[in-house]
């Protein structure tokens, strides 16, 4: 029996998530998110049908399956409903199998104006701009919060945001944004209140309900290790936890109900927003950088933006495993490097004369450490119709090895293609 799962992204977000959490979803009873918002965005292709979710675990599209947007989310009431609107026109009828939590905090217009105002000047970080550092500096500072269950009371609804926005329509205005007016904001976030009230629920009780009847959950992450608030490559991170502790933090589940952490990388790198990629190809190989993109289609599924595409790091990599405990590994988009003459793995980082043994903390130092490279043989014959370990050319069953040997730890999964099933599954520890 598969044990509780935490598919966690292994980079800068944009990994795969949302595919590998779709292929294992059949296993588990229960698919929860923990972190983050609408900055995130996971693509699943369905017979050539393009899902793209992103405050919706992706389990809601697996019939019969439980889904919960945890706590430790900031929570678009309007995104929620755009995307629940959206599935129903698709057939996909989600109440009664979709909760949110009570306690999850309300992500309002106000925080995308203050995170569009905030990414104007000097020092930006490259936010999506869906309000979520916002959501949660108003979190962390307590009085200018609000959260999901206190739309159950209309009338104190209202007196708090009126309060909120006494503390924040000052400093909106003093960065030259736009106030918002306590009443338009009230009635607004009532009249889709009405709509959300079926959904919202205290999941900690309900996920304890679950894990006592033994039922097997999947924690979906979003975004990834390296823009976790702590342990990324901060100031460029997100502002929530997404690594393993996040899961605990925010769904009130304790760690020991975290069985095994899988982690998605892609065969290579990306990045979406500011801040250091050490195996970013520029320069010399920025034509590299840009076939990766095209090849990989490596545009924000949020954003649209362009993604900055590198070589894959096993520096890198090796933190995250560590930060994380993760237990295996599913590489996705490996047949993005198809047709390569050779491939390269970062192995090291250097730093003037100096070869750096672990990650570095500071972003000044990141951005100034030169990669070293091992070089591999590429291979020709495309991988995307390989179904099985066996199939796939030898030179690319060369280069997962030498990943999963660098990394320490086994690969699971290596997909293929965007397609559900364009995926090969390895028993565990077989490649
Ligand atoms: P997530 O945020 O981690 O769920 O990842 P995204 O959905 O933002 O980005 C991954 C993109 O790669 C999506 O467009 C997927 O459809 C696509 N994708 C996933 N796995 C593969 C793969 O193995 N090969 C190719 N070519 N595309 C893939
Ligand atoms: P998924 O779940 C890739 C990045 C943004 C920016 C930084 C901060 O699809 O992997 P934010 O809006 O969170 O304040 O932006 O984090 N970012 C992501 N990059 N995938 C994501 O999510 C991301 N979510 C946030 O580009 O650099
Ligand atoms: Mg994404």
């Amino acid at each position: 029996m598969a044990p509780n799962t935490f598919v966690l992204g292994l980079q800068w977000g944009d990994e795969g998530k949302g595919k590998v959490v779709d292929a294992l979803a059949p296993d588990y009873d229960l698919i929860a998110r923990a972190q983050g918002g609408a900055n995130a965005g996971h693509t699943i292709v369905i017979g050539g049908a393009r899902h793209a979710l992103h405050l919706l675990p992706s389990g809601v599209l697996r019939a019969g399956k439980e889904c919960v947007l945890g706590n430790g989310m900031a929570f678009d009431p309007e995104i929620f409903l755009q995307e629940i609107d959206r599935l129903a026109r698709q057939g996909i009828r989600l109440q009664g199998r979709l909760y949110v939590s009570d306690r999850a905090h309300l992500l309002l217009p106000y925080h995308k104006e203050f995170d569009r105002l905030s990414e104007e000047g000097v020092g930006r970080i490259g936010t999506t701009k869906k309000g979520i550092g916002p959501c949660y500096a108003d979190k962390a500072l307590r009085v200018t919060a609000i959260r999901v269950g206190e739309l159950s009371d209309p009338a104190a609804f209202r007196a708090r945001l009126k309060d909120v926005l006494a503390r924040l329509n000052p400093r909106l205005r003093a960065l030259g944004g736009k106030a918002a007016s306590p009443t338009d904001l009230a009635d607004r976030t009532l009249r889709l209140a009405v709509r959300l009230k079926p959904f919202v629920r205290d999941t900690v009780t309900l996920l304890h309900d679950r894990l006592g009847r033994g039922r097997r959950m999947l924690f979906e992450g979003a975004q990834g290790a390296m823009l976790d608030l702590d342990f990324g490559t901060y100031p460029y991170v997100t502002s929530s936890s997404a690594s393993v502790g996040g899961v605990c933090t925010g769904l009130g589940v304790p760690p020991k109900a975290v069985g095994e952490v899988l982690g998605v990388a892609k065969a290579y790198t990306t990045r979406v927003g500011e801040g250091g990629f050490p195996t970013e190809c520029l320069g010399a190989e920025a034509k590299m950088g840009e076939r990766l993109r095209t090849v990989g289609h490596e545009f924000g599924t949020t954003t649209g933006r362009p993604r900055r595409c590198g070589w894959l790091d096993v520096i890198q990599l090796r933190y995250a495993i560590a930060v994380n405990g993760v237990d295996a590994i599913a590489m996705t988009k490996l047949d993005v490097l198809d047709g390569l003459k050779t491939v390269r793995i970062c192995t090291g980082y250097r730093l003037g004369g100096r070869r750096l043994t672990s990650f570095p903390a500071s972003a000044a130092l990141l951005g100034r450490v030169r990669p070293v490279y091992e070089d591999l043989p590429g291979w020709t014959s495309p991988t995307a119709s390989a179904r099985r370990w066996a199939d796939l050319p030898k030179a690319a069953q060369r280069y997962v090895l030498r990943v999963q040997k660098l990394c320490g730890i086994p690969v699971r999964m290596v997909s293929v293609g965007a397609d559900r099933g364009a995926l090969i599954h390895l028993s565990r520890g077989r490649a």
